[in-house]
């Protein structure tokens, strides 16, 4: 049994469809099993800390967010490998790397959980993956109601990743020997700038869409309502910057990481108007 936390997240469910369709016993952990909509093969199981020992009966693998793992990592570890888990598959942040600002809210709750895994006795696999390709649903709302999308740094470029060649990678670090003590840094294919990811965006849905840079200042919680105010500020970097790019997703997984373009394909139906009746 496989055990995947983070099961309505978008790698989490990606991972969960693709054990399923593996024909492997996955038990899809969510706080919310009334509305998580996940797939019929799948044991679907509320997660709870206060009985964390309940979440693992019969378990032996484990996929785990920095989240689900929660202020003290330790004792879902714990309670884990008492169960019987002995691997752990972490989706952690390629933030964590040599000379980063160890202080950084992202760096630090991801770190945490890394050092709790490798004190845990566990065997684990580390995933570090760099922006995801979803982080473009940020702007989905304004394009679901017009062609302008109003947004910071045009000229910030990153290497977006596919949600579903995360969960590929972690299929295999799981279904496969020889990923035990792992550190995978992930990236997608190509770089592109947030004005070239959105004009992706308007090419897979035939509109033209024109991104319209508004400085971070006057960029409010409308705009980003995930983004905790002073965070914003540190994407600054990378504007102009090269990102870091490589081929682990095709080494494991034996296909290319896909580009944003296709990402923007499959995801068309997110930036679609609603129906109307
Ligand atoms: N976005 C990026 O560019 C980026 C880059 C590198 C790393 N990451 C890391 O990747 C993760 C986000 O991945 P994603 O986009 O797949 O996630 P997501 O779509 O935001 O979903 C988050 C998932 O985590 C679960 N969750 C959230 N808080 C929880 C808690 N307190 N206890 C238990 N479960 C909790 C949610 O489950 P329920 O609500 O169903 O319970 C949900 O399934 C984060 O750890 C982030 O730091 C992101």
């Amino acid at each position: 049994m496989i055990v995947v936390t983070g099961a309505t997240g978008n790698v989490g469910r990606a991972l969960v469809d693709r054990l399923v369709a593996a024909g492997r016993p996955v038990r899809a952990l969510t706080r919310d099993p009334q509305r998580a909509g996940l797939p019929a093969g799948a044991e679907v199981v509320r997660f709870r800390r206060d009985d964390p020992a309940a979440l693992f009966t019969g378990a032996t693998q484990l996929f785990l967010y920095a989240q689900a793992a929660g202020d003290r990592p330790g004792e879902l570890l714990r309670a884990a490998r008492e169960a019987g888990v002995r691997h752990v598959v972490l989706l952690s942040s390629a933030i964590i790397a040599e000379g980063a600002d160890g202080t950084h809210p992202i760096h630090v709750m991801h770190a945490t959980v890394e050092r709790a895994i490798r004190d845990s006795g566990l065997e684990w696999t580390f995933l570090r993956p760099g922006g995801f390709a979803t982080n473009a649903l940020q702007w989905a709302p304004q394009i679901r109601t017009g062609d302008t999308v109003r947004g910071v740094f045009a000229g910030a470029r990153s290497a977006p990743i596919h949600e579903d060649d995360m969960a590929a990678v972690a299929e295999r670090a799981l279904l496969d020997p020889g990923h035990a003590g792992a550190v995978y840094r992930l990236t997608g294919p190509e770089a592109t700038t947030n004005a070239e990811q959105v004009a992706a965006i308007g090419r897979a849905l035939g509109r033209e869409l024109t991104f319209v840079e508004v400085p971070p200042e006057e960029a409010g919680p409308d705009l980003f309502p995930h983004v905790p105010p002073g965070m914003l500020q540190s994407f600054r970097a990378a504007v102009g910057a090269t990102p870091e790019i490589n081929d682990t997703v095709e080494k494991i997984t034996g296909a290319p990481a896909r580009t944003f373009t296709h990402w923007a394909e499959d995801h068309r139906n997110d930036f679609q108007p609603p129906a109307t009746a």
